[in-house]
């Protein structure tokens, strides 16, 4: 494996993800690990990350200098490099302007790291301090305006610097950068595919439960989806799922997953309609904070009981990411909303974890989920909040509500559909009903109805989210759809607020 020394900001997920794109694993670890730690890891290669920090202030973050004479490959990228010039008798400095953006790179010498890299190429830049001077033993590779020594390396002691960003899409042979660093340099199997991640994945559930029963609470979200697919591939017969229905869903969705995983796939399923349930205790509740309490109280509580029915279980499945470990692990950041994840049952509940998905970023947890056989429909379902349609109605959850918003996502989801656009662009979108009316006139009658806020997002993490530029024709599709075939709307609004400051969801 290959271990990416994380020096904060969001650098390091996407260069482990790179480095799995070239069918190697990655692993993301704190900047501050020491030697021994990585003696013992045995990785095939270290990857320094970019960071925030000059490494010129006080309090910038180091490593442990033993590192560089492990004889494990080292990559320096961006602050990388330059820790490692700075750690290894070069020197950093300020210069008159830094470089942020698509800039010109220059290769002086083309050896190993930038083996068939042209002459001049693009390459992502953003940086304000530069190498400007070389340690000792190290080559010149390549060039920028501001960044005089924009790659350099002592191939002796297998260490390579680049004050670009192979990572990032922009720079033009990224790809070929770690290509070569992997597979030439390192000289790290291309071992790590869809085959191997489900092969491990099934020998690891298989010595974890034994011949324990096994449950899972399906949501028909991709996650879980994958994991209910998974650990049925591992243990067959042992698991048993649940699915709740809330009342909540979108339109279909109890069907698709019960045609999915009780029909394709033949899992026990249990599905339960708890909707009357949750409807009544929602009934006059129109403060978000205590519609989630109530839907995640009721769904425990229904979960709960389903559990105590399938007598001697003993380990609870959850669609656990990669991203998740490595935040939970750094994150103490303030809560915005409560979430309420399908997963996210209380500790008091006596089952042990499987956790099949916690090393897999989402883009390797839907390409699982296409090898194991799972539909497109959920594969590459968007997102979908926990307490589902309620926090997408503002005011009171009834039914007949619930048949509003449902009625015009559908609405919106076949017409995004149709429209072919990016699927890994456009991060959701959906429909709001708002609990405000107005006047418009259909035919020749006055109506006095709700108006539905289409919501459509581009984001990818979620975190920071950009307002969707849809076409025109699409969206008015969607408006006169919504108005034509949804009874009790008159009217569609846009929302063109990017997040932050507002969030992706109304409630
Ligand atoms: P916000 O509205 O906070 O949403 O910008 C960020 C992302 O999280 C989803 N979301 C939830 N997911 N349980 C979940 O599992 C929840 O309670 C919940 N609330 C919001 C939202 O759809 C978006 O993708």
């Amino acid at each position: 494996k290959v271990l990416v020394l994380d020096f904060g900001a969001q650098y390091a997920q996407l260069i482990a993800r790179r480095v799995r794109e070239h069918h190697v694993f990655s692993e993301i670890v704190p900047s501050s690990i020491t030697s021994e730690q990585i003696e013992a890891i045995a990785p095939r290669a270290i990857i320094l990350s970019g960071g925030p920090k000059s490494v010129n202030v006080e309090g910038a973050p180091r490593i442990d200098e033993r590192i560089y004479s492990l004889g494990i490959p080292i990559l320096g990228i961006c602050y990388g490099a330059q820790l490692i010039s700075h750690d290894l008798g070069g020197v950093v400095s300020k210069r008159a302007s830094g470089e942020y953006g698509k800039v010109n790179l220059e290769v002086i010498n083309r050896q190993l790291l930038l083996e068939d890299v042209p002459e001049k190429s693009v390459v992502w830049m953003s940086h304000f301090d530069a190498v400007t001077e070389l340690p000792p033993n190290f080559q010149l590779l390549a060039s920028t305006p501001e960044a005089p020594c924009a790659a350099f390396a002592d191939p002796t002691a297998k260490i390579y610097a680049l004050q670009f960003h192979p990572e990032v899409e922009h720079s033009e042979y990224g790809y070929r950068v770690f290509d070569n660093f992997l597979h030439k340099i390192v000289g790290a199997e291309p071992s790590w595919t869809n085959y191997s991640i489900i092969e491990d994945s099934i020998n690891r559930i298989r010595s974890q439960v034994g011949n324990s029963h096994v449950i899972c609470a399906l949501s028909g979200g991709v996650d879980s989806s994958v994991a209910a697919a998974l650990v049925h591939r591992a243990i067959g017969d042992q698991l048993h799922c649940v699915y709740v229905d809330t009342g909540l869903m979108r339109h279909g969705e109890s069907k698709t997953v019960e045609a999915t995983f009780r029909e394709q796939f033949e899992i026990d399923l249990l599905s339960i309609d708890a909707s009357d349930k949750f409807f009544s205790h929602l009934e006059g509740v129109t403060d978000p904070e205590a519609k989630r309490k109530i839907i995640g109280e009721d769904f425990i509580r229904t979960f709960e009981a389903a559990a105590k029915d399938i007598s001697g279980a003993k380990f609870l499945v959850q669609g656990t990411l990669y991203p998740d470990v490595i935040e939970s692990g750094t994150k103490s950041a303030a809560r915005i909303k409560s979430h309420h994840n399908v997963g996210g049952l209380p500790e008091d509940m006596d089952f042990e974890l499987v956790e099949p998905l916690r090393e897999l970023f989402k883009d390797e947890v839907r390409a699982i989920g296409e090898e194991l056989g799972l539909p497109e429909a959920i594969v590459w379902r968007q997102p979908f909040p926990g307490p589902g349609l309620a926090v997408r109605i503002v005011g009171e959850v009834t039914r007949e509500r619930v048949e509003i918003v449902r009625a015009a996502d559908r609405i919106v989801g076949e017409e995004v559909l149709r429209a072919d656009l990016d699927k890994k662009a456009l991060w959701q979108s959906f429909a709001v009903l708002a609990d405000i009316r107005s006047v418009g006139v259909m035919g020749d009658e006055r109506s006095y109805a709700y108006p539905i806020i289409l919501r459509a997002v581009e984001s990818s993490d979620a975190m920071t989210a950009d307002w969707a530029r849809l076409p025109y024709e699409l969206l008015e599709r969607i408006s006169s759809r919504i108005v034509a075939e949804v009874q009790g709307v008159n009217r569609v609004v846009y929302d063109i607020t990017s997040k932050p400051p507002a969030t992706i969801e109304w409630e």
